[in-house]
């Protein structure tokens, strides 16, 4: 065997008998005929589509990699505090939200990875199934939950580079290496253009129902229900199980066309929102549109200026590969015009509904505040944070998650290390969008004011 192919055996090994979860794609505006919100929650929360990838025994002894002697009495909560899980509203055995019963292939008990992983977050202490989890060190959990012994495994590509960010790009490029366009099992794999820098903050699932468009790039329909099942694309799921889910993900979508966003809990002051009402409408409006109108723009990448590398780390290959294959043909079947993808040279300006609950900012989330999103040379460049969400980690001054300076020796551990955010690393970026400097004091202060109430 060569190198390469024993590369990819091993890739392949990885995928089948562990790894796999997904991008995610896409949605729609309203909710399709048939659909039934209910039903997709039900389906959200206690299904797992993906065969186990985690053994039950290794979720019971990852302990042993923390460096312990023995298992802690509170063990159940340190394990979600490591990599970065809610607990579940719902009842989910003894498993936190984002991790669900799911046999192994060869048959043993084990567990799987879903949707709420990544869209499963938590704000002010309390679980929020719909918001994006900025906790979540979804590398941890492949290096130390995949494996059956004491030693982390070394995964194919990069999961998460800095925590509360993940390669769900870079899952969907490597699993449709995998696939033929009709979803047939695929091999050699073929390189689609896989990066694993693009550092993506998971986006809040109560503006799709706002949004033609989907995804940072709004390279996607927002009506597609096939999108939205990339993430089933394990090496194990056979063609026939797209086409049999289908409905269900179109439950799915309806529920998360159902949500909206949480309430600012504090108090307000009127009159300040009142008049940063009016700053909106001057500053900010015509990108981002009002609760009345939501204009779905998007802004090219030289114009923003926001970090490229998101933009740039999804190629044509992979956009041409999408566009051939089943997921693109969704309205009249293989033949019809269906949900292709489409270059956009931009970012979405997205709804700012909620957005105090969905720090930090940027499509990197690479700004911790409202504050220093509006003012830009107060966005620090290196910071670290809780990755708690309680009361106590939240500013509510600046709006947004409380950060600290890094500790002044660099951390050994790589799991310490990805807590730190370093702007000047890849993908990492905190330039651009600086429509909000040349607001005055007082005026900054009057809107994000007003930016709270939505
Ligand atoms: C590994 C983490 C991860 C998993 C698992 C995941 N997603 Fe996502 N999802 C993301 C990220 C990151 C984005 C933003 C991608 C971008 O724009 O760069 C996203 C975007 C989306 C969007 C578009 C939101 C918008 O406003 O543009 C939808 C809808 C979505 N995901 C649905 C799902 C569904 C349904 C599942 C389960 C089948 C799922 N996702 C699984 C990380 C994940
Ligand atoms: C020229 C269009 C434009 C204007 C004007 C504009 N924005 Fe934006 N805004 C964008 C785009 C595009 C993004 C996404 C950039 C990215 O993620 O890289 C964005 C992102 C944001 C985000 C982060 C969203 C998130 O979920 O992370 C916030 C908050 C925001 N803008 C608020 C404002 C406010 C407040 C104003 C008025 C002072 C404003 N913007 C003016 C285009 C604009």
């Amino acid at each position: 065997m060569t190198c390469r192919q024993s590369r990819m055996l091993r890739n392949l090994l990885f995928w089948m008998g562990l790894a796999s979860m997904g991008f995610c794609p896409p949605g729609v505006r309203c909710q399709q005929a048939g659909a039934d919100a209910a039903r997709g929650y039900q389906a959200l929360t206690r299904r797992a589509f993906v065969p186990g990838q985690f053994p039950m025994s290794q979720i019971e002894n990852a302990w042993k990699l923390w460096g312990l002697k023995e298992k802690p009495a509170n063990y159940r909560d340190l394990f979600r505090e490591r990599y970065g899980l809610a607990e579940a509203p719902y009842p989910n055995g003894d498993l936190p939200m984002g991790l669900k019963s799911s046999r192994m292939p060869l048959g043993t008990e084990g567990a799987s990875l879903d949707c709420l992983t990544c869209h499963g977050g938590s704000l002010l202490g309390k679980p929020f199934p719909g918001l994006g989890n900025t906790s979540l060190d979804l590398q941890a959990i492949f290096e130390e939950l995949t494996t059956r012994g004491t030693k982390p495994i070394r995964t194919p590509y990069t999961f998460c580079n800095t925590r509360g960010t993940n390669e769900a790009g870079a899952t969907s490029v490597y699993l449709a290496g995998l696939r033929n366009p009709d979803l047939s099992p695929k091999l050699p794999w073929r390189d689609l253009g896989l990066h694993d820098d693009l550092c993506e903050d998971v986006p809040a699932w109560w503006h799709l129902k706002r949004k033609k468009t989907m995804y940072a790039t709004a390279e996607a329909d927002a009506r597609s229900v096939r999108s939205i099942m990339q993430f089933m694309m394990h090496p194990l799921n056979f063609p026939s199980a797209f086409e049999r889910e289908e409905n269900t993900f179109r439950d799915i979508q309806a529920w998360i066309l159902s949500l909206n966003p949480p309430k600012w809990p504090w108090k307000i002051d009127t009159a300040r929102a009142d008049r940063g009402r009016l700053v909106h409408r001057q500053h900010c409006a015509r990108c981002h549109g009002t609760q009345d109108h939501y204009p779905n723009k998007v802004i090219p990448l030289e114009e923003i200026g926001t970090d490229p590398t998101r933009y740039r780390g999804i190629e044509e290959a992979f956009g041409d590969f999408y566009n051939q294959s089943w997921f693109s043909m969704e309205k009249d079947g293989w033949f019809g015009p269906g949900y292709k993808a489409q270059r956009s040279g931009g970012y979405q300006a997205p709804p700012l509904d909620g957005i105090w609950a969905t720090a930090p900012y940027l499509h990197n989330g690479s700004v911790p505040t409202l504050e220093a999103l509006l003012n830009s040379p107060m966005r620090p460049n290196i910071f670290t944070r809780s990755f708690q969400t309680g009361e106590n980690d939240y500013d509510r001054e600046k709006v947004g998650w409380k950060t600290e300076a890094p500790p002044a020796k660099a951390p050994v551990s790589p799991l310490e290390a990805r807590k730190i955010y370093d702007t000047r690393q890849p993908g990492r970026a905190n330039g651009g969008h600086t429509y909000g400097d040349k607001l005055s004091p007082e005026e900054r202060t009057d809107l994000i004011e007003y930016l709270k109430t939505l």
